[in-house]
């Protein structure tokens, strides 16, 4: 009945003299929200509810979206994925507005609706509708993070989640000069449509640099920003190689006394030696002396 209704709408296209207005704009959805599809009509003469056909399809895929005609909603072919999830309030027909509210909007939701209204012409116009998700405060880290020495190639990442469309990112450095070399940016989709964005500069470290990561939504704007500071006394010296270097000096600390106290016993102990090899020698010479004074005598 539905498609006959909208084949009998097809025919009358080239008779339409009533005006349907809708944004000329593509209108932008949050993610996860609720948005109103506008729609308006003009007819010439007052008319009854049971007089108005309201119907709501896909542009693309002609798929029903919503239907409203003899005065009540038509929802038996609604695709599954609208169920529970519009309203058009019949008060507000009868004020020329066949608006549909959209409930919980999803990426999937995002494409060209056309809305048709029959009164006693007819007339049909489509808008564009765009979603759009905040991404996640994006977070730099710094890889590899041990090992740093000014003149080293390092990756700086810069990370967030959830956003949609795909955004673009500013690096910038200390001086705010936007950076355009050597950077690598990729976005990966969920189940959901939202993405998570990776962006890696790579840059030769200096001694001491800051570097910044701006998210650039086309639809939302600017959205978070994060800073990375690359100091190259700290990071020359991460707490684990201070520690290392802490432990080593140590054990040489201690190689060294024990060296040092061996030393001493084994110079100790040859210098008695000396000595009793000595004091043998003088006893040897003394015992021949008095051995040999009787022999005098
Ligand atoms: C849609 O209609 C509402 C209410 O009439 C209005 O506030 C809003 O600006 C319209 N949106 C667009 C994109 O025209
Ligand atoms: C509206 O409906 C009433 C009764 O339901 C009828 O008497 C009247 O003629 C109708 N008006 C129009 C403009 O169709
Ligand atoms: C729509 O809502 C009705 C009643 O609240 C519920 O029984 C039905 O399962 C819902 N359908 C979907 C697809 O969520
Ligand atoms: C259309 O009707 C809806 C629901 O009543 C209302 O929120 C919206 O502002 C109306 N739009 C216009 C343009 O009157
Ligand atoms: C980009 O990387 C290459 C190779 O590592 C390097 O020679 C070049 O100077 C870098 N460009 C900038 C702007 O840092």
């Amino acid at each position: 009945m539905l498609s006959l209704l909208l084949a009998g709408m097809m025919a009358l296209h080239t008779l339409a003299l009533m005006e349907v207005q809708v944004p000329d704009q593509p209108m932008v959805a949050l993610y996860g929200q609720d948005t109103r599809l506008n729609c308006t009509f003009s007819a010439e003469s007052p008319y009854n509810l049971s007089a108005v056909s309201v119907f709501w399809q896909l542009t693309d895929t002609k798929r029903n979206v919503y239907a409203f005609n003899y005065g009540l909603e038509q929802l038996k072919d609604q695709g599954a994925r609208f169920a529970n999830r519009t309203y058009l309030s019949p008060q507000s027909l009868l004020q020329g507005n066949a608006s549909l509210l959209l409930r919980d909007v999803v990426v999937a939701d995002e494409g060209s609706y056309t809305c048709f209204v029959r009164v006693q012409s007819y007339g049909s116009a489509a808008l564009f509708l765009q979603v759009a998700a905040p991404y996640s405060q994006p977070v730099v880290t710094l890889e590899p993070n041990v090992n740093h020495r000014p003149g080293d190639e390092v990756a700086l990442t810069c990370e967030a989640h959830g956003g949609y469309p795909q955004a673009t990112v500013a690096w910038r450095d200390e001086g705010g000069h936007t950076l355009t070399d050597n950077i690598t940016t990729s976005h990966v989709a969920n189940e959901q449509g939202l993405f998570s964005l990776t962006s890696v500069l790579t840059v030769v470290l200096e001694p001491s640099s800051t570097y910044s990561c701006q998210l650039i939504n086309p639809l939302l704007g600017e959205e978070g920003k994060a800073f990375v500071s690359i100091s190259g006394q700290s990071t020359a010296f991460p707490p684990v190689a201070l520690w290392v270097t802490v432990g080593l000096a140590v054990c040489l600390l201690v190689l060294l006394i024990a060296l040092a106290a061996v030393c001493r016993r084994k110079i100790k102990e040859s210098c008695e030696e000396a000595r009793r090899e000595e004091e043998a020698k003088e006893l040897e010479e003394d015992e021949s002396k008095t051995a040999m004074t009787p022999l005098k005598s």
